[in-house]
């Protein structure tokens, strides 16, 4: 299994560029079985999810053509086998994204369900009450969601949650169902937005994405599109923190500022000295870092796939942060690693009380899920001495060649296997 190894103290300086989104690219890899035409996308992130979606796709008949790296042609002309396997599922929960594009375009789907998942529960009840307010069949057997109608029937489904996932795949069963669909409570994450954009790209008709109303009219087929997928905002922000917390002067290019404003507000309030424009993020850190208080909720505010990179860079502030996570119910597994690097946190349900300290010190840790991976390198950047983080595996589902970006900014990271 891969590690890796970082010795903390370099500053980090120069420029990096921003990959495809995976939370946008997931969804967007789905959306091609909607079609009998190809779906050509570009931007697409080198990542192990996408790697996984590429597979559950063809093994239910969808073809594809990788034409560059990053540009790849989906053709999904044939659906053999609508079926999306336990053992791809549970290494990846987004393959629950297929069933709502399945059941629209074949009028069938079995789909596993994602099951337990480190961070937290998890459901997919509200995916499952919106197909069934269109008109589905669905039953649950082995460990399996069953579904089957005839054409999906527009409806107005309100969800009892904001889900992003959930907002999607109603959203794209929606694009071939009669009539109108109205959802209502509707997640505004941007990698929503750009699912819109891509669907309406194949003929959809979608508006109102990025508000809690979505509406989508309903049309007879979809046909060959190309998109290219957005900037992945995670990633930016994870390079935002990773240069507030050990960056000398970092410019991240590439990517899309508008999409990360609680993200940027906070790492100022926390003495990174921050400068946008339209593609370009540049941080520098002048003065020491300050403690600030952070609560997860989705979009626009303070993401949950940041909280983790965030606590990092409190470990070290000045003063006591206190994080509150709202999103899932088991997000903090990072806090005991932190602590093995000499972090002060104490953790109340699901607020972490970060007590900063003077540096934190290099050690072996473990990666227990993707974006805590992400906490415990730009902890290893800061760390006095070695870091080995072990497991990351995580790491890879979700960043592109992280060690090689960091390293070209100076970082010492090496990766070993
Ligand atoms: C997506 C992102 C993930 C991010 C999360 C929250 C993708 C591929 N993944 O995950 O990186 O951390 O949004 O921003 O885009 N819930 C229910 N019932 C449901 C669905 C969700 O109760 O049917 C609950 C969840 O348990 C959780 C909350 O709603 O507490 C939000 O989850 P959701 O937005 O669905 O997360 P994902 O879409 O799985």
């Amino acid at each position: 299994m891969d590690k890796l190894v970082v010795e903390g103290g370099a500053p980090l300086r120069g420029e990096v560029r921003v990959s495809g989104a995976k939370n946008a690219a997931l969804p967007i890899l789905c959306a091609s079985l909607l079609t009998a035409e190809p779906l050509t996308l570009t931007n697409l992130p080198r990542l192990n999810d996408v790697r996984t979606m590429e597979t559950l796709l063809s093994q239910m008949g969808a073809k594809s053509e990788r034409i560059d790296g990053s540009a790849i042609v989906l053709d999904a002309a044939h659906i053999d086998w609508p079926l999306a396997p336990y053992e791809l599922v549970k290494t990846m929960r987004a393959s629950i994204l297929a069933l709502g594009p399945l059941l629209a375009r074949c009028g069938e789907a079995r789909v596993s369900l994602p099951g337990g998942c480190a961070i937290g529960l998890r459901p997919v009840d509200q995916h499952v009450k919106g197909l069934i307010a269109m008109g589905a069949q669905i039953d649950l057997d082995h460990g399996y969601i069953n579904a089957h109608s005839t054409r999906l029937a527009g409806a107005k489904y309100v969800f009892d949650v904001v889900t992003v996932t959930g907002t999607e795949n109603l959203m794209m069963a929606a694009t071939l169902a009669s009539g109108m669909t109205i959802l209502e409570n509707a997640a505004h994450e941007p990698e929503v937005v750009d699912l819109a954009l891509c669907l309406n790209a194949m003929g959809a008709r979608v508006t109102g994405a990025g508000s809690d109303r979505i509406t989508i009219e309903g049309v007879e087929r979809l046909h060959a599109a190309t998109h290219a997928i957005m900037p992945d905002r995670i990633e930016t922000g994870t390079f935002v923190a990773a240069a507030a917390a050990a960056g000398d002067d970092v410019a991240i290019i590439g990517a899309r500022p508008d999409t990360l404003e609680a993200v940027r507000d906070k790492l100022a309030e926390a003495g990174a000295d921050i400068a946008s424009d339209n593609s370009t993020i540049r941080v520098r850190r002048a003065k020491p870092l300050r403690c600030a208080n952070i609560r997860t909720a989705p979009y626009p505010s303070f993401p949950t796939d940041m909280q983790a990179q965030f606590m990092a860079l409190a470990t070290i502030a000045d003063g006591t942060s206190v994080i509150t996570e709202t999103i899932f119910e088991n997000r903090m597994m990072h806090v005991q690693e932190l602590r093995r690097m000499g972090a002060a946190i104490e953790v109340e349900g699901n607020t972490a009380i970060v007590k900063g300290v003077g540096a934190l010190t290099g050690a072996n840790v473990m990666a227990t899920d993707l974006r805590a991976s992400a906490c415990l390198v730009i902890a290893g950047l800061i760390a006095d001495g070695m870091t080995t983080i072990d497991r990351i595996y995580h790491l890879d589902r979700g960043y592109e060649r992280i060690e090689e970006k960091l390293s070209a900014l100076g970082a010492r990271i090496s990766r070993i296997k």
